[in-house]
């Protein structure tokens, strides 16, 4: 799809791979409707990209609200006519506590954003995309939805889901014009680890201590890329109409491992490529 003109939606939009991306469809000559949960945040990177006189817009949402979802959907309608791109990117990271004493207020949380709030925005958005006959979805799944590790349980749940909803869907889109992308990042430098910052508060979560992205590297063995080069990689998806948007080469040597050894019928492990990229 050509984006000079169009019109993207974008979730999780005030911050990291969001943000980038929705700068990047700007400079690609898209108008933007930057929609999430952290209004202050939203509303100062909105008025930013406006002040530098970028066709962009602010609507604050709670994706696992699926009202909420319908009236992004009405909102970008009223506001540019038409969508043609929806990212639908907004999510949490999860507690790092292991699954088995994970609370049932987590899961709910992790789940409602990162699994149901991309099945919300696709119910939402696609019959408009199917009934103009073109536009793209990028769902934000993760390298944690292809290959899984401890501590993250109700994450790779979530995460495994968008792989299967964005494979089902793209099947079942095939023909319209609508093309699906599934995005499975490695490490990227955002504010994922401080997800916690948007828990509801009834869940009691300790507000995050900022922890260094070096530690983060050393602690999941990858190199962490900036979010612009992810916005880059989303872009030349959306235009080449790429299902999988891999951002990492060692996350080819990941799920390479876990299905070889699911074929051999072994127990999950982890797999070591220490300083791999
Ligand atoms: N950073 C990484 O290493 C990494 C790796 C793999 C996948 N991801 C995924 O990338 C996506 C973007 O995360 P990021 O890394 O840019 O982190 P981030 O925390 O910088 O940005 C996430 C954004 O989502 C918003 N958000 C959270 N809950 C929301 C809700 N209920 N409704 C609407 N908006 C909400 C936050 O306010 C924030 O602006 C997420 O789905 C995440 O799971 C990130």
């Amino acid at each position: 799809m050509e984006l000079q003109g169009k019109v993207a939606v974008v979730t999780g939009a005030a911050s990291g791979i969001g943000l980038a991306a929705a700068e990047r469809f700007v400079a690609e000559g898209m108008s933007v409707v930057m929609a999430d949960i952290e209004a202050p945040l939203l509303n100062e990177k909105v008025a930013r990209l406006q002040a530098d006189g970028a066709p962009v817009v602010s609507f604050v949402v709670d994706v696992s609200d699926a009202e909420q979802v319908t009236a992004l959907r009405d909102f970008s309608l009223a506001s540019f006519g038409a969508v043609h791109l929806l990212f639908n990117n907004a999510g949490v990271g999860g507690t790092g506590r292991p699954t088995w004493k994970t609370k049932p207020a987590v899961w709910d949380w992790v789940v409602a954003v990162d699994l149901l709030g991309v099945a919300y925005g696709v119910e939402a958005f696609t019959p408009l995309m199917v009934e103009q006959g073109e536009g793209h979805i990028v769902n934000t799944a993760s390298e944690a939805g292809l290959c899984a590790t401890p501590m993250l349980g109700a994450y790779h749940a979530a995460k495994y889901g968008v792989v299967g909803l964005s494979e089902a869907l793209v099947m079942e889109l095939a023909g319209t014009g609508v093309g699906v992308s599934c995005l499975c990042p490695e490490l990227v430098n955002t504010k994922i680890f401080e997800s916690t910052r948007n828990a509801p508060a009834h869940l009691g979560l300790p507000k995050p201590d900022p922890t260094p992205i070096e530690m983060l590297e050393a602690f999941m063995k990858t190199k962490a890329i900036e979010p612009s080069v992810v916005a880059g990689n989303v872009v030349d998806a959306v235009r080449g109409n790429s299902f999988w948007i891999l951002t990492h080469e060692v996350t080819h040597v990941r799920a390479q491992h876990r299905n070889e050894s699911q074929q051999r019928g072994e127990t999950p492990s982890m797999i070591s490529v220490a300083g791999a990229n």
